[in-house]
């Protein structure tokens, strides 16, 4: 049967590398003789802590009204999107208009992944941090856009020079695509390093998408935003979740705030692919965002706690770890005894997971700047996070 070209392109993606990973070990445990640890799934960024009840109420209350089984179109959205624009007001100080300048999404990676297609032609040159999260670099290729990659570097700490981007490149480019927070090195990241991007938008003519699903979850210092920068309406759109401040992600709820004619672009583009979240999932999030404006800081603590916990056990199971400053994360590099045996990332975590049970992201699922790295969700309580380092520190000791 025919399929597209850029199907090709789009690859099978590591989340589904790893699921296929997951499933054969689980497969394999069931038939073993021998026992084997059970799977220990650290791969993905779902968190195991649970939203507010409050948002959960709202939903439950509104799922009988007739208006909740119903297409949404965007007008009956409003109630969501000044909900979120008090919130921006408070959070970051902006007035945002509700009626203009916000979006309602399911999913930042929906919004993100769909973006490049209401604002590029097919060619068009796009910047993207390396590692990117997958979506970033899905929909350029959905776009048949140009992927134009900055490198990110340890030694750096993984801040975005601008100044590797050549000027023929900053010629060309029509988009630039970041996220700090970011996702997969866990740093939080500077408002300068928004504000050094705002500066080259404006500079070069080129729409600034910033995702910024982890705004609540850093856990050193303060998560830039670009509404914290006065010219975002002048160039930009950021990207918000309910995923990872208020743990919703199965129920696929996020926004989009930003400069009107981007937020018209995008609301158009959907316009042909989705009728908006129900009604009650609105309801849901609106309870969230305004009942529960203090989970985030409860979530830091549990996280803070995990990511201290579980750098020391790796510590001190032999896999020198670097200390990440946002929640949810470790950014890991490949041991070395694994790199003399030849093991690149992907094949590290295969082997990691046959031999111990424990699944971790290997980093070149988020572009060639993660070979050698290894992503670990902090998405178990802290004693099951400890009991798989040292299931790994055994595995690592024998290689
Ligand atoms: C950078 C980044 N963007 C987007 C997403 C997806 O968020 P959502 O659940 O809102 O689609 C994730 C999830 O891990 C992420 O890390």
């Amino acid at each position: 049967m025919p399929v597209s070209e850029r199907l090709s392109r789009l690859g099978s993606g590591v989340f589904a590398r790893n699921d296929r990973r997951k499933e054969a070990y689980r497969q394999r445990r069931m038939e073993s003789a021998a026992p084997l640890p059970e799977l220990l799934d650290l791969s993905l960024g779902s968190t195991d802590l649970q939203p507010p009840p409050a948002a959960l109420e709202a939903i439950a209350a509104a799922l009988g009204r007739p208006e909740s089984a119903s297409y949404c179109l965007h007008a009956s959205t409003l109630p969501f999107r000044e909900a979120v624009a008090a919130w921006a007001e408070r959070r970051f100080g902006t007035r945002v208009d509700p009626e203009t300048e916000v979006l309602l999404l399911v999913g930042s990676q929906e919004g993100t992944a769909h973006l490049p297609l209401a604002v590029l032609d097919p060619g068009d040159a796009a910047l993207l941090l390396d590692p990117y999260y997958p979506s970033h670099m899905g929909g350029l290729h959905l776009a048949s856009a140009r992927p134009v990659l900055l490198p990110l570097q340890a030694d750096q700490g993984w801040r975005p020079v601008f100044e590797r981007v050549s000027d023929t490149d900053w010629q060309e480019l029509k988009l630039m695509v970041l996220g700090f927070p970011h996702n997969p090195t866990a740093t939080t990241g500077e408002q300068a390093w928004i504000d050094a991007a705002v500066e080259r938008a404006l500079r070069h003519d080129v729409v600034l998408a910033h995702d910024n699903p982890y705004v609540d979850l850093a856990l050193e210092g303060e998560a830039p935003a670009l509404l914290r920068n006065p010219a975002w309406g002048a160039c930009g759109i950021e990207f918000f979740s309910f995923s990872k401040s208020w743990c919703l992600g199965g129920y696929r709820l996020a926004f989009a705030i930003g400069a009107e004619w981007l937020i018209t672009a995008l609301r158009q583009l959907k316009g042909v692919v989705d009728f908006n979240q129900s009604l009650a999932l609105q309801a849901g999030a609106i309870a969230a965002i305004e009942q529960a404006p203090d989970w985030p800081a409860r979530l830091r603590e549990v996280y803070r706690d995990r990511r201290d916990r579980m750098s020391a056990a790796l510590d001190a199971a032999g896999w020198a770890v670097p200390r990440p400053s946002m929640a949810l994360y470790l950014w890991l590099p490949v041991p070395k005894a694994a790199r003399e045996r030849g093991l690149d990332s992907e094949a590290f975590a295969a082997a990691l997971l046959e031999g111990t049970g424990v699944c971790l992201t290997p980093g070149n699922g988020f572009g060639p700047g993660g070979e050698g790295w290894q992503r670990l969700a902090l998405v178990h309580p802290a004693d099951d996070l400890e009991a798989g380092a040292a299931r790994m520190g055994a595995w690592l000791a024998a290689l």
